[in-house]
């Protein structure tokens, strides 16, 4: 009776174990062991589509091979516009290869992932499929002219009813998904940041390597802090204290990979990844509202959100009044008003002239030797006086 409990927390530990392991897909290994996809692959995780993909539960992937790939990305278009046509032939329904020869009445519309960003017009974003003649599919935009182009070549890979990747002749064409995406294209973070009181940030960032993995997240979502240009001179003898990997970790500090705008941020308190998040390296900040303002508490400085640069879906630049520090690269206790706790105290003292960082090695030892007596005196001292008071009890007692 007693190990029930335990037995039974097990067995729900290795369920929960199996389902997140089974639930997770990632379409760019599965397209990884197909090369003649590699194009498709490339471009599903620069536009960010892959990681989309991959939170969805039930999805079909129409993989378009290498040549095809090619013709579509000799249209040159933007990076934006050809996500909205790559969303296109990504159907947010299951379809393996028999499902697909047994549709009923022989066509269907499927909705496909541009349909569900909310981008595409209307109906734009389904995707009609329809089974022909001799076993044949077809695919077409929801708006096809009546014919088809685009025909099923074969499955590439099957895992019911979660994942299918299946490779079309053509690419689906739709006039809407194909139209220049307006926005996003013209945008030009450092240049906002430099015009709108951000310039000093928008320096540091045009001079590092950071920068680039900011515009790599323009399309995906992406939402920016920019301090002001009082707090980053200020900031800037410790910023160039800082190594080159942690100056690209401080910038990286200040994006955040989805876009959130100021309701989103007002309605939600709670812990933040940033760009800069990696594994082990949390890099995190809370987001806490107070009243009207919206605050970024990194432990280490508590930031306030005083204006907006530039908000458009996917996103978006807020000023801030501080630089944020994060607690990997900045000691956290930098509030001068600490409750007064000795044992605690001395112990980070100690630590801190344990550091390599403490100066003056001939003094500093000399300091910590001190140090030392001192806390042994201390202790010493109070043995010494429970010793005394035993003493002083045994005479009362006899
Ligand atoms: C998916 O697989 C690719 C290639 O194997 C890997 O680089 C990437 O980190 C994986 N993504 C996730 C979310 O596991
Ligand atoms: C799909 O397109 C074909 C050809 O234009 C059309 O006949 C059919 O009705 C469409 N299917 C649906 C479900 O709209
Ligand atoms: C599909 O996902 C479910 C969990 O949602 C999992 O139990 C199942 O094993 C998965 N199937 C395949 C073939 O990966
Ligand atoms: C943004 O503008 C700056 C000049 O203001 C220019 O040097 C930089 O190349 C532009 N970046 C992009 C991605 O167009
Ligand atoms: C920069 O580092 C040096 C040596 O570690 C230190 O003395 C100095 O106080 C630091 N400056 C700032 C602004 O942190």
């Amino acid at each position: 009776m007693g190990q029930s409990p335990l037995l039974i927390s097990t067995l729900l530990l290795s369920f929960l174990l199996l389902i997140s392991s089974t639930n997770a897909h990632n379409i760019t290994k599965i397209l990884a062991k197909h090369p003649e996809f590699s194009t498709f692959n490339h471009y599903l995780s620069v536009t960010h589509l892959a990681a989309e993909i991959n939170r969805r539960q039930t999805i079909t992937v129409l993989a378009l091979d290498n040549p095809t790939m090619t013709a579509i990305l000799d249209k040159h278009f933007s990076i934006f516009t050809l996500k909205n046509v790559l969303s296109l032939h990504v159907l947010v329904d299951y379809f393996g290869t028999k499902k697909l020869h047994q549709i009923t009445d022989g066509t269907t519309l499927a909705s496909s992932m541009f349909q569900a960003t909310g981008t595409a017009a209307g109906t734009s974003g389904y995707v009609n499929i329809t089974n022909l003649k001799e076993g044949k599919v077809g695919f077409g935009a929801e708006n096809n002219d009546g014919h088809f182009h685009s025909f099923y070549v074969k499955s590439v890979e099957e895992f019911p009813y979660n994942v299918s990747v299946l490779q079309i002749s053509q690419a689906i064409t739709s006039a809407d998904a194909e139209a220049p995406t307006p926005g996003p294209g013209d945008f030009n973070l450092t240049s906002i940041m430099a015009k709108q009181g951000c310039k000093a940030f928008a320096d540091l960032l045009r001079a590092s390597k950071a920068l680039a993995t900011f515009d790599d997240n323009v399309a995906g979502g992406l939402t920016v802090f920019c301090p002001t240009d009082n707090a980053v001179n200020g900031f800037l003898p410790k910023y160039k204290n800082l190594t080159g990997n942690q100056k690209v970790a401080l910038l990286l500090y200040h994006g955040v990979p989805v876009y959130e705008s100021l309701q989103m941020l007002r309605s939600n308190n709670g812990a933040m990844n940033t760009l800069a998040t990696e594994g082990a390296n949390k890099y995190d900040f809370t987001v806490q509202n107070d009243g009207e303002d919206v605050n970024l508490e990194t432990k280490v400085v508590t930031a306030t959100i005083v204006g907006t640069l530039i908000d458009q879906d996917p996103y978006v630049v807020y000023k801030v009044n501080k630089v944020l520090l994060p607690r990997e690269l900045f000691k956290a206790s930098l509030a001068p008003a600490e409750s007064p706790k000795p044992a605690k105290k001395k112990k980070a003292a100690d630590s801190e002239a344990n550091s390599p960082a403490a100066d003056g090695p001939a003094d500093d030892s000399a300091d910590q030797k001190a140090a030392d007596d001192n806390s042994a005196a201390s202790g010493l001292n109070s043995k010494f006086i429970m010793v005394l008071l035993g003493l002083f009890m045994g005479v009362l007692a006899l």
